[in-house]
């Protein structure tokens, strides 16, 4: 809560392009939830050196990520779209909450555990504690509410353990967070491996549609997606790729999946993946057109960023000093 406004925070990692998956667990939920909340949408780009980054590319991708959160229809004037690393408040809250967190805590992450096993010769401190950083980007902003893909439960749940835990010697210092994570589309899967989430890294470029492929390749990506021998549309454990292309298919929609599957009672694989892909790309080609006329617009994105850095360190801030003098750090002479 801020400023008697209850508050959203949500944040996407500049690692690699943004993906459908991306899109339709928390982008989606975003847009829905926007005009509820004071909203902060963070480009986290502390978060990606945990993994090693060219500089020039983590750059770019960075400003094509906060490009993509306007052009995906986030208002960045209602919304607060800012850059991590404008802040200065996420990297000291962190190192605070470092001090309330236990190692034992960290190391039952699964995601710590999965990223270390894939990047073995740097299994940094940072990528240990990634998950108290993202606890302070929460708390920073007193956020209520914050929506996410299923793959981020577990750390929204020590975010929320290091709040209480803080709150319980401090007071109350913190708003302690909700997840938002939708019922359909939490988790997308692969195209080319349905029991594997879609992901931004996956060196298959077939398994993953991102947000800039263009038509063409959206409906190529949709057609070559492995499902079954069977040619039924019916959403069932048992066939995990057609139940995500129905998860797909619903959330483009806005369609339940029991209208998708009366939809579709009676037609084959080939068509439904023929309707996938085109209702995906269809969604897609807008927000593509938008990003290449704010591309063209440098002035407009610059004051974008520098409006809502402020904006943000105003609000980080406030809670920052808070928590200095909880603390007991002395308070500075102005
Ligand atoms: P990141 O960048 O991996 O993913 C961004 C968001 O997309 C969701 N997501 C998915 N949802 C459904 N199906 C998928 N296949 C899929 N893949 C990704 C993620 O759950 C996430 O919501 N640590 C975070 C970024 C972060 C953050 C935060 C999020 C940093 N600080 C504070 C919320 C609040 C991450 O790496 O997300």
């Amino acid at each position: 809560m801020l400023d008697g406004k209850k508050t959203l925070f949500s944040g996407m990692q500049a690692t690699g392009n943004l993906t459908l998956g991306n899109y339709l667990g928390a982008l989606n939920n975003w847009l829905t939830l926007n005009e509820e909340y004071e909203c902060f949408y963070c480009v986290v780009d502390l978060h990606s050196i945990t993994i090693r980054q060219d500089p020039a590319e983590l750059r770019k991708r960075a400003r094509a990520l906060l490009t993509l959160y306007i052009a995906a229809g986030l208002d960045p004037v209602k919304n607060c779209i800012y850059y991590q690393s404008h802040v200065s408040g996420h990297a000291e809250l962190s190192w605070i909450l470092n001090c309330f967190t236990y190692m034992g805590e960290l190391n039952r992450m699964t995601q710590f555990k999965d990223k270390a096993a894939k990047h073995s010769d740097n299994i940094n401190a940072g990528l240990f504690t990634y998950p108290v950083l993202m606890a302070a980007d929460i708390l920073l902003f007193q956020s209520d509410v914050v929506p996410v893909g299923a793959d981020q439960k577990q750390h929204l749940e020590i975010a929320r353990d290091i709040a209480e835990r803080f709150n319980g010697i401090y007071g109350n210092v913190f708003t302690i967070p909700e997840p938002y994570i939708g019922k359909v589309g939490a988790k997308i899967m692969s195209l080319q491996e349905p029991s594997k989430k879609m992901s931004k890294s996956d060196e298959n470029v077939n398994a993953s549609i991102y947000l800039m492929d263009d038509p063409d390749t959206v409906i190529r990506k949709f057609k070559r997606a492995v499902t079954d021998s069977d040619n039924q549309i019916i959403y069932t454990d048992d066939k995990p790729g057609i139940k995500n292309l129905i998860d797909i298919y619903s959330l483009t929609t806005n369609k339940t999946v029991e209208e998708v599957v009366k939809e579709f009672d009676g037609k084959g694989y080939g068509d439904f993946k023929m309707a996938v892909g085109e209702t995906v790309a269809s969604i897609l080609k807008p927000i593509q057109d938008r990003v290449a006329d704010l591309n063209k617009d440098k002035a407009y994105v610059d004051g974008i960023i520098k409006d809502n850095a402020e904006k943000a360190n105003y609000y980080a801030t406030k809670t920052l000093r808070k928590v200095q003098k909880k603390v007991g750090f002395p308070e500075k002479i102005r």
